[in-house]
């Protein structure tokens, strides 16, 4: 029998020691030490040599490759991200905030598929009643799905080994603890130790795996990063607490595309997809207001209309930068670019810019909307009604192109814009109807377009 010992690794440089420390003798990183598992045996005392026998090359040509079969969660805006479906052995990682509505939509999901395949839902946040209370409660005619309450890891192995379901879902995999490390639940080591065994046993079996990850504060998954490593796919579940939409991003996918978006509406029935969410991030108001822009996001491959609010007020003391739903570092740039080549000064101004209605925006085709939104909101004159902005800024104050322009342009119209602000290089060959199109190049062209339509 292989004996099992644990030394402590340093997250930066890799060098391990016996006992954990503060700082890492090796590199001087702070914090940066955690436990892990060393397997001492016959196993692992072999020398690694790639060429031993043992060890096959194959070419690529004579591998048979055949079109992954998926299996459907039942739920559209599920599979979307996923990639059109679940795949034998894959492991899915969500993560979220607590209470954001993972463990509603996995047990709206594995359900459904209970009724055609094998499942099994192992939970160690909530209790079997009150699982079953809110199954009732959704009106989940689930009754004969497989229910285990546990937290022991080794105990569950040994469940998914005897069901061998095609589908599991484990809630969550912090409150996993496996008998090999002597650290609590939850702790780095923990989380590492038990996504890595389960996924072995995923693909040993078959099974496909969902993993309920809780995001901590500063908006990582526990054991940042090394999960991300271990599974194969990585869902965010997020969303504004205040609001009741959510949306399920793919962050990782070795089985699909990343960056696609299914998009939830959280009601009183548990989660209900959005088929069509373009117009759900704008906010109406009667009449223009100032610091308001429309831009068309590109999510996956569907366009989404998102309003982009600015407010610029004069700063009492250092001037603060606040960003919600977009990158404060990105925001910064982008008013030492309107200083420099628009000269536009906001260093005695507090800068405030929000993404409507909770939904966060990574790509930077959303630079031109904010920049838009900031100047209307410093001069107080509203962009025009029907104005859909959107484009890439450069430190140079060069406008970029943003991807798949056209069919940002095409859902904007036919959301009823009518005028659109954007990269001269997206204009489009032929013009879209209803449509008027700006193209700029440079960031001072830009705000002297927005002076002359406003
Ligand atoms: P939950 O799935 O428990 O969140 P997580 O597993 O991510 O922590 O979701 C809990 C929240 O969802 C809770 O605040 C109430 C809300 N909710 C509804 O609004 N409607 C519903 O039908 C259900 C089941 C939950
Ligand atoms: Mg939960």
């Amino acid at each position: 029998m292989s004996k099992t010992k644990t030394v402590f690794v340093c997250g930066e440089c890799g060098a391990s020691s016996p006992k954990w420390q503060g700082q890492c003798p090796d590199c001087g990183a702070w914090n940066t030490l955690s436990e892990q598992t060393l397997e001492t045996g016959s196993k692992s005392a072999r020398r690694f040599d790639p060429l031993a026998p043992g060890a096959k090359l194959t070419r690529l040509a004579e591998i048979e490759a055949r079109e992954l079969e998926r299996i459907p969660t039942g739920l559209g805006e599920f599979d979307r991200p996923l990639g059109g479906g679940l795949v034998a052995g894959g492991v899915t990682l969500i993560g979220g905030d607590p209470g954001i509505g993972k463990s509603t939509l996995l047990l709206q999901a594995l359900a459904g598929m209970s009724h055609t395949r094998s499942t099994l839902y192992a939970s160690g946040e909530e209790s079997g009643e009150q699982i079953a209370l809110r199954a009732r409660r959704l009106d989940l005619a689930a009754s004969e799905m497989p229910l285990a309450t546990e937290i022991h890891l080794e105990k569950i192995l040994d469940l998914l080994r005897g069901v061998r379901p095609q589908v599991a879902v484990i809630d969550s995999i912090q409150t996993l603890w496996t008998e090999q490390l002597s650290s609590a639940p939850g702790s780095v080591s923990q989380v590492r130790e038990c996504a890595a065994q389960l996924t072995r046993l995923a693909k040993q079996q078959g099974t496909a795996i969902f993993l309920v990850g809780h995001v901590t504060k500063d908006g990582s998954l526990a054991g940042p990063r090394v999960l991300e490593h271990i599974v194969d796919t990585v869902l965010y579940f997020e969303g504004d607490a205040h609001s009741s939409f959510r949306l399920l991003r793919a962050f990782k996918n070795r089985f699909g595309a990343v960056n696609e978006l299914g998009v939830f509406a959280m009601t009183e029935k548990g989660l209900k997809g959005v088929s069509n969410p373009s117009a759900l991030f704008l906010s109406r108001h009667g009449q223009e207001v100032p610091g308001s822009a429309v831009m068309v996001t590109q999510e996956g491959t569907r366009p989404l209309l998102v309003e982009i609010q600015a407010l610029v007020d004069t700063a009492h003391g250092a001037p603060r930068r606040l960003t919600v739903g977009l990158d404060a570092q990105r925001l910064a740039m982008l008013l030492a670019v309107l200083h420099r080549h628009a000269g536009i000064a906001c260093f005695d101004q507090d800068v405030f810019l929000n993404a409507v209605g909770g939904v966060r925006i990574q790509e930077p085709a959303a630079d031109l909307a904010a920049i838009m939104a900031i100047v209307s909101s410093l001069t107080s004159r509203p962009l025009p009604q029907k104005l859909v902005v959107f484009g890439e800024v450069g430190l140079a104050g060069e406008i970029r192109p943003a991807p798949r322009g056209q069919e940002r342009l095409k859902e904007a119209a036919k959301l009823g814009f009518s005028r659109a602000l954007i990269p001269a290089a997206n204009l489009p060959r032929q013009a879209t109807p209803g449509m008027e199109t700006i193209g700029v190049t440079r960031i001072d062209e830009a705000v002297a377009r927005l002076r002359e339509i406003s």
